[in-house]
Order: structure tokens, then C-alpha cells, then sequence
């Protein structure tokens, strides 16, 4: 990404204003970047013609059953994912016009925190449909080096990663990142989909905790879902996303 202009990068990454631009979140949701030539996947681009977009589920909606019901996948995706990109566009264009001076200064903070929430959970979202596929798998590699290095073993990484995601307090996210100080991986949370979190980290594994993401399923047993969960991490997906951000 650092060898293609700022602006042709904007493009091909597809995704948000200049402000997210630089968001790890949205660096991580990005597609390969390396070659022009290398076409994103459809699943990955999250920005077209200046606005949001909501890219579609990288396989079918029940693809995933039995560890993540199809109802819930439609719910969840056409409804809860899509009502992030409709309230980013809003804030996106609320910004601009500000920016342009036609628009109203005061409420600059109240947008500015409506595209912090609306566009981190658009790029949270977009991570986490790619990082799932039927069957799942394990890391290998210099991901399951990583892994090993970061938290001695694959099942104590899991354990770790699993009672992350079930201590979130309400709403929000289990989050495996490359932390690019210390580089290496760290697990952190988020609260919501912007808050409690560690800049600087780029997500290559996301869970959602929110209520929306099981309940219908699940109801109250969010470790029943994390558990599903773990059966079908796509770990060449999360493959991928490290090595990209180890790579910046
Ligand atoms: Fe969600």
C-alpha cells in the first residue's frame, strides 16, 4: 500500500473519508494492495463512488450453520451491517459539507462521533464475515508462529481469545490485533465498536458480542456461540491480514 499514492490507494481500498483512511481498523478490512493488478475481493470492498457500500457475505447465508444460523446471518447482515454504512454515509456527508463550509460547524463533534461509531462498525463487520467459512481450519505458518509466540500455544491463544469475547461488559467485540509497537499479536476489547480500544492495533481476527450477533440462536449463552464461533474461523483469511500488517 505505501508504494501506490495516497489518493489511488484511497480508491482501491475502498473505504471512508481521510480520517478512517488511517484507521487500522479499516487498513486491516482492506483488500491486498500490493499490485493494481490484484483484484479485491467483492467481500472486502466496503467504499464505491464516495460512499459506504455493504459488500456482500464472502459464501451463502446458511453457509455457516450450524454455528451461526442462517436467520441470524440475514438479520445481521442486511439489516444490522447495513444500517452502519446508511448512518456512516450520513455522517460522511455531513462532514463534507462542513468541510465545505455549507454545513453546520456546531454539530461537528456529534458527527465526528457518529462516523467513529457507524464506520468502525462497518469495517469491524467486513472483517469479521471474511474471517469465517464453513469448516473453519488451523493457522499455520507465520500466523501460527505468531500465535505461539504471542500466547504460547494455539489452545491457550483460544481459551484466551474465547474468555475475551465473553467478558465483554454489553455490547461489542473480541479483537486479535497486530499491535505495531510491540509487534506482535495482542487481544483486546472493544466496547461497542469504537470504545476501549488500543490505537495503533490492526484487527486480523474479530468477534462480535453484540446481542444482534446470537441471541436469536443462542439467547443468553454468548460462550455457547463463541465456542461455534471457533469452529469456523477462516485462519487463512486471518493469515492474510497479518501478514499485510506486519508488512507496513
Ligand atoms: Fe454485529
Amino acid at each position: 500500500m505505501n508504494s501506490i499514492p495516497r489518493r489511488e490507494a484511497f480508491q482501491t481500498l475502498g473505504l471512508g473519508a481521510a480520517a478512517l483512511l488511517a484507521s487500522p481498523l479499516l487498513a486491516s478490512a482492506a483488500p491486498e494492495t500490493k499490485s493494481s493488478a490484484v483484484d479485491p475481493k467483492e467481500s472486502e470492498i466496503g467504499f464505491k463512488e464516495g460512499k459506504f457500500v455493504l459488500p456482500p457475505l464472502p459464501y451463502e447465508y446458511d453457509a455457516l450453520e450450524p454455528a451461526i444460523d442462517q436467520q441470524t446471518m440475514h438479520l445481521h447482515h442486511d439489516l444490522h451491517h447495513a444500517s452502519y454504512v446508511k448512518n456512516g454515509n450520513l455522517a460522511l456527508d455531513a462532514l463534507a459539507a462542513i468541510s465545505a463550509g455549507s454545513g453546520d460547524a456546531t454539530l461537528t463533534g456529534h458527527w465526528n462521533n457518529e462516523l467513529a461509531f457507524n464506520g468502525s462498525g462497518h469495517a469491524l463487520h467486513t472483517i469479521f464475515w471474511n474471517n469465517m467459512k464453513k469448516g473453519g481450519g488451523a493457522p499455520a505458518g507465520a500466523l501460527a508462529e505468531a500465535i505461539k509466540a504471542g500466547f504460547g500455544s494455539q489452545e491457550h491463544f483460544e481459551k484466551l481469545f474465547a474468555s475475551t469475547a465473553a467478558a465483554v461488559q454489553g455490547s461489542g467485540w473480541a479483537i486479535l490485533g497486530y499491535e505495531g509497537i510491540s509487534k506482535r499479536l495482542q487481544i483486546i476489547q472493544a466496547e461497542k465498536h469504537q470504545n476501549q480500544t488500543f490505537q495503533g492495533i490492526t484487527p486480523v481476527l474479530v468477534l462480535d458480542v453484540w446481542e444482534h450477533a446470537y441471541y436469536l440462536k443462542y439467547q443468553n449463552k454468548r460462550a455457547d456461540y463463541v465456542k461455534a464461533f471457533m469452529t469456523v474461523i477462516n485462519y487463512d483469511d486471518v493469515a492474510a491480514r497479518l501478514a499485510r500488517a506486519m508488512s507496513k
